[in-house]
């Protein structure tokens, strides 16, 4: 297990991340915690043992856009991660494939590593569609851009904020799927990342799942001793 990936969302206010710095402190961790505040909150990380990231940029480059944040003040902030195509941005921003392609493009040019964010929704798994929705959202997005700097993170939609982990063995068949695909289609090897519902007392069994370089962890992310105790079971 490599990366533990704090995805903050639009949680925590100014005081709130005041606190969870102090509380975090200097941690000391063989794993990499990579943490992605909101980016009005960059500047309020220390980084001295974790790496920041982000959840969102620009899907434009060299443009003038009210609003706006580009992978490159991204970097002039020290941060080296940027979230893509989480389902969240997916459905309620309506992001689509050209956006991502356009992020990632960003992000390369900027030297930002990439978590590129895919999964299927319940709907999907009900339909038996999970393979076809999983390659999709791969093979769409990959054919049209360098693979430099990308892992994936496996994040079934329905797991998300839900309390309901995806069953061991679905997630070990759906990330040797993608594996086959990524090998077959791009003869690559990436590093693949879980989210859905992980915290502190799920982690443990989830480290047993062989090929998995790490989570994508939200809500439980927001309290430090459950990063705590998540970065604990990942490193027995
Ligand atoms: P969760 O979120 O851990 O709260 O399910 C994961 C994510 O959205 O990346």
């Amino acid at each position: 297990m490599k990366y533990l990936v704090c995805n903050f969302k639009n949680k925590l206010l100014k005081d709130d991340i005041l606190k969870y710095n102090r509380s975090l402190g200097d941690i000391e961790t063989k794993i990499k915690l990579v943490l992605c505040p909101s980016s009005i909150y960059l500047g309020m990380f220390e980084k001295s043992s974790y790496e920041l990231g982000v959840q969102d940029i620009s899907s434009f480059m060299d443009k003038t856009i009210t609003g706006e944040i580009e992978a490159s003040q991204v970097k002039s902030m020290g941060a080296k991660y940027v979230i893509v195509g989480h389902s969240e941005r997916r459905i309620y921003k309506h992001e689509i494939n050209i956006d991502f392609i356009n992020k990632i493009n960003n992000a390369i040019e900027n030297g930002l590593n990439i978590i590129y964010c895919i999964g299927e929704t319940l709907k999907e798994k009900e339909n038996g569609m999970t393979f076809e929705v999983l390659e999709k959202q791969i093979s769409e997005v990959l054919n049209n851009v360098e693979i430099k700097n990308i892992m994936i993170a496996y994040e079934p939609v329905w797991a998300i904020g839900t309390g309901k982990v995806c069953d061991i063995k679905d997630i070990k068949e759906n990330i040797k799927f993608i594996n086959d695909i990524l090998m077959e289609k791009y003869e690559i090897k990436l590093d693949i990342l879980y989210g859905g519902s992980v915290n502190d007392t799920n982690i443990g069994e989830l480290c047993n799942i062989k090929d998995l370089s790490g989570f994508l962890v939200g809500g439980a992310s927001l309290d430090t001793n459950k990063v705590k105790g998540m970065l604990i079971e990942m490193e027995k």
